[in-house]
């Protein structure tokens, strides 16, 4: 491992990183823990199925492939409500929780959730502080956050926030709101934080060994949480880690036909749209995955779809 890394996290992708993805990325990488989708919580405690469809792997041992653990991220406003269904996801066996303070969606943002709250940091201290006493001190808390919402005045603001409350882990996403996911990720706002105790986590635009490099560089963290790289190269994180080589056309190959065969593709419609959606990200780094996606735009039979990738 290049001596600067540290530790890779999976990043949380609504809609992108789901247990099958989980399980396919970290079979063939060393991640050091995976987030969740978030589970959005208003005002109720969630019922334990609301749970294990978010975070399957809760019914057996919060792990995925490679013994990683996983981390629930709950996304929400109102501090009891949080703390409450934080507790309800320890008691499941989460690895601790995460918080999304990073949701740009307009409807999240609308009721006081996600995003919207960079802009007031005591809200996030409350929240946070909440959770923390409910789950208790022995477990882990973290919180991710862009740099702001607007602009990123209160940035420092955010981060003191979190750190008094006494989570374990900030994950910055070192964009604005406003931002969106246009490049670049500005890495080296996060070098301007203070030391902390908790660790921190840089996110953003890391497709390569390179960016990764100059991230760490940029960002003074030597943690890092990979997004939509981690999808676009499947074996990104140990190319990271270990110095491997890029997977080769026929790696590839293997790795989509092993996720085809999984019980949990079994559902045609998941399984086509899911694996169209994951192409848009590898075309990305591999040219013939543009093609693929051509070929099966109108397929949802698995068996012709998997007919496609062996030709690929
Ligand atoms: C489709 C999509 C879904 C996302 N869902 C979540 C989410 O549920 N929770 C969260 O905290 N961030 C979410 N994010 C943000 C990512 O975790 C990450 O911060 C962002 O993509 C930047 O990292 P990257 O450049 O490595 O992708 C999502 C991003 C995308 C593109």
């Amino acid at each position: 491992m290049p001596e600067h890394v540290k530790k890779l996290i999976l990043a949380p992708m609504e809609g992108v990183i789901d247990q099958l993805m989980r399980k396919t990325l970290s079979s063939i990488n060393h991640y050091d823990l995976c987030i969740t989708e978030f589970l959005r919580v208003v005002e109720n405690l969630e019922p334990k199925h609301m749970f294990y469809r978010i975070a399957p792997e809760l019914q057996k041992t919060a792990t995925t492939a490679n013994d990683t653990p996983i981390r629930l991220q709950l996304l929400g406003q109102n501090p009891t409500c949080l703390a409450d269904n934080a507790a309800r996801a320890i008691e499941l066996g989460s690895h601790g929780i995460d918080l999304n303070f990073g949701c740009p969606a307009k409807t999240v943002n609308k009721n006081k959730g996600g995003a919207v709250l960079l802009d007031d940091p005591d809200l996030i201290y409350k929240i946070l502080l909440e959770v923390k006493n409910t789950i208790g001190k022995n477990e882990q808390l973290s919180a991710k956050i862009r740099l702001g919402f607007n602009d990123t005045e209160r940035f420092k603001d955010v981060a003191a926030a979190v750190n008094n409350a006494g989570a374990n882990m900030l994950t910055i996403h070192a964009r604005t709101k406003k931002h969106g996911y246009k490049p670049p990720a500005y890495w080296s706002h996060i070098s301007s934080l203070p030391n902390y105790d908790m660790d921190i986590v840089a996110n953003g635009e890391i497709w390569s060994t390179e960016d990764a490099q100059q991230c760490i560089k940029q960002s003074h963290s030597k943690i890092l949480m990979l997004g939509r790289g981690a999808l676009a190269m499947p074996n990104l994180a140990n190319v990271i880690k270990h110095n491997e080589q890029p997977y080769s056309l026929a790696q590839l190959k293997a790795v989509l036909l092993r996720y085809s065969n999984n019980e949990e593709s079994e559902s045609k419609y998941y399984y086509s749209s899911r694996l169209k959606q994951w192409l848009k990200y590898l075309k990305l780094q591999y040219p013939q995955a543009n093609q693929l996606f051509t070929e099966i735009k109108t397929l949802s039979c698995k068996n012709q779809i998997m007919k496609q990738i062996k030709k690929m």
